[in-house]
Formats: structure tokens, C-alpha cells, sequence
């Protein structure tokens, strides 16, 4: 039995004000739900605030990204060692927002996966298709293509400390949630594909779907049987949205 993640993806949004009532309501009705972690990935500047907010054994704290080096004349840039001591688990790492506004490649994703492994923290690995890429019936290749990149250079038993998440870009911010059908049968393509390497890995591996989760959607898509958890944006700003996600994991 695989526990639940649901993880919020804050992106470029909030504030100390918005932070404070926001993870004290998650915190407060995260506390005591079984058979889920609720991790809060927010901007950098406010890791260390929201880790102070946190009192639930079952809530963690991510960071968005982290550098591809580990230390140097790199400006503007964060190391998966810094966001460690601040107190993060969880980093996540090849969102289709870093890999298109900010030219992340596969290789960079690999490398960065590497680092924030390295520096004891567990990624949250994205992967996903576009609209285009899905009409063209490139669906399956663009995700193999994507896992594979990382798994080759990682290594398949490194891939037990991992989470990934299917995020179909066309569905991110959309409002246009993959159907429960849509999103199992890619996340069957992920397992099956990892089973390929190792099937004990593949049976422990969590795989949280993202895009355009909501209250009124999350129960129908984790219940799918290689759905467990989600990856939250919009509705990760709101407690009541958040909190009704959570209790949705707890409850697969
Ligand atoms: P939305 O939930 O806003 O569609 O965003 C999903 C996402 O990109 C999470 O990483």
C-alpha cells in the first residue's frame, strides 16, 4: 500500500501575511489524517517561515527548484544543500514551466535530480506531454522519453527515494483536468515502464497526478489505481480547496 503525497505548488504567488493563515489552516486539519503527507513546496524566500508553521508529523516542506550545481559563481541561483538546511524533504524538479520558460533539457533535469538527491532530499519528478504532443499520438513517447532520461542517468534503484508526477501541460492552469481514465492510463504507461527495470521499484513508487486538481475532482482521480496524490497549484492557494485535496488522499 503506497502512502498518499499531496503536495501544493505555490509557483511565483503569496506572501508572508497569505503563508501564515494559509499553512496554519492545512497544519491545523492535516494534524491526525492518516495515510497522507501534505507537502507545501512555496517561493524560496519563505521556507524557512512556513517550516516554523508546521506542527503535523504528517506535513513537509518543498522547495520549487534547485540549481544543477552544487556551489559558485552561479547568480540568482539555490543549491538542493541550502533548501536541505532550511529544513525541505521534498524538491521538486523538471515542472514543464522550468523546462519551457527557462530551457530545462533532459539532461538538466537529470543533473538536478542527481543534486537533489545528493543532498538527501527526495524529488518530485514531473513529467508530461503537450496538447500538440497528445494529438500527434506522441503522448507515449514524450513520457517515456522524459522518465527514461532520468532513470538512465540516475540509476533504477535511486528511483525508490523519488515521487514523479504527471502533469499534462495541457491540463496545468487550464481548468481542463485529465479525465480519471486519461490520467490512469499514463500512469499505468509510468509503472509499466519502471517495472521494466525493477518491479519491486515500480510497486513502491508514488505517482501524483497535477493539473487543475480540485476539491470537486481529487477523490474521483486518486482513485485510480496507480494515482497517489496530486501535485496542486491553483487550488493549493486556498485552505478549504487544499484541505478538501488532503482528505481526499487520506481517504483512497
Ligand atoms: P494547477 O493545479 O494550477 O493546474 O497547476 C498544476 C501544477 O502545475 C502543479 O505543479
Amino acid at each position: 500500500m503506497r502512502r498518499s503525497i499531496v503536495a501544493a505548488n505555490w509557483k511565483l504567488n503569496g506572501s508572508l501575511e497569505m503563508a501564515k493563515s494559509l499553512v496554519t489552516a492545512i497544519d491545523a486539519h492535516s494534524n491526525g489524517l492518516a495515510g497522507v503527507d501534505a507537502v507545501i513546496c512555496p517561493p524560496f524566500p519563505y521556507l524557512s517561515y512556513v517550516g516554523g508553521l508546521m506542527s503535523a508529523g504528517n506535513m513537509c516542506l518543498g522547495a520549487q527548484s534547485v540549481a544543477d550545481q552544487q556551489s559558485g559563481a552561479f547568480t540568482g541561483e539555490v543549491s538542493a544543500e541550502m533548501v536541505a538546511e532550511m529544513g525541505c524533504r521534498y524538491a521538486i524538479v523538471g515542472h514543464s514551466e522550468r523546462r519551457e520558460y527557462y530551457g530545462e533539457t533532459d539532461a538538466i533535469v537529470a543533473a538536478k535530480f542527481l543534486r537533489i538527491q545528493t543532498a538527501g532530499l527526495i524529488p518530485i519528478l514531473c513529467v508530461g506531454e503537450s496538447l500538440e504532443q497528445r494529438e500527434q499520438g506522441m503522448m507515449q513517447d514524450t513520457i517515456v522519453r522524459q522518465v527514461s532520461a532520468v532513470v538512465t542517468e540516475a540509476g533504477i534503484a535511486n528511483m525508490k527515494n523519488a515521487v514523479l508526477a504527471y502533469e499534462p501541460i495541457w491540463a496545468i492552469g487550464t481548468g481542463k483536468t485529465a479525465s480519471p481514465e486519461q490520467a490512469q492510463e499514463v500512469h499505468a504507461i509510468i509503472r509499466s515502464e519502471i517495472t521494466k527495470h525493477s518491479a519491486d521499484v515500480a510497486e513502491g513508487l508514488r505517482i501524483l497526478y497535477g493539473g487543475s486538481v480540485k476539491a470537486n475532482n481529487a477523490a474521483e482521480l486518486f482513485s485510480q489505481p496507480d494515482i497517489d496524490g496530486g501535485l496542486i497549484g491553483g487550488a493549493s492557494l486556498d485552505a478549504e480547496q487544499f484541505n478538501a485535496i488532503v482528505a481526499a488522499g487520506s481517504s483512497k
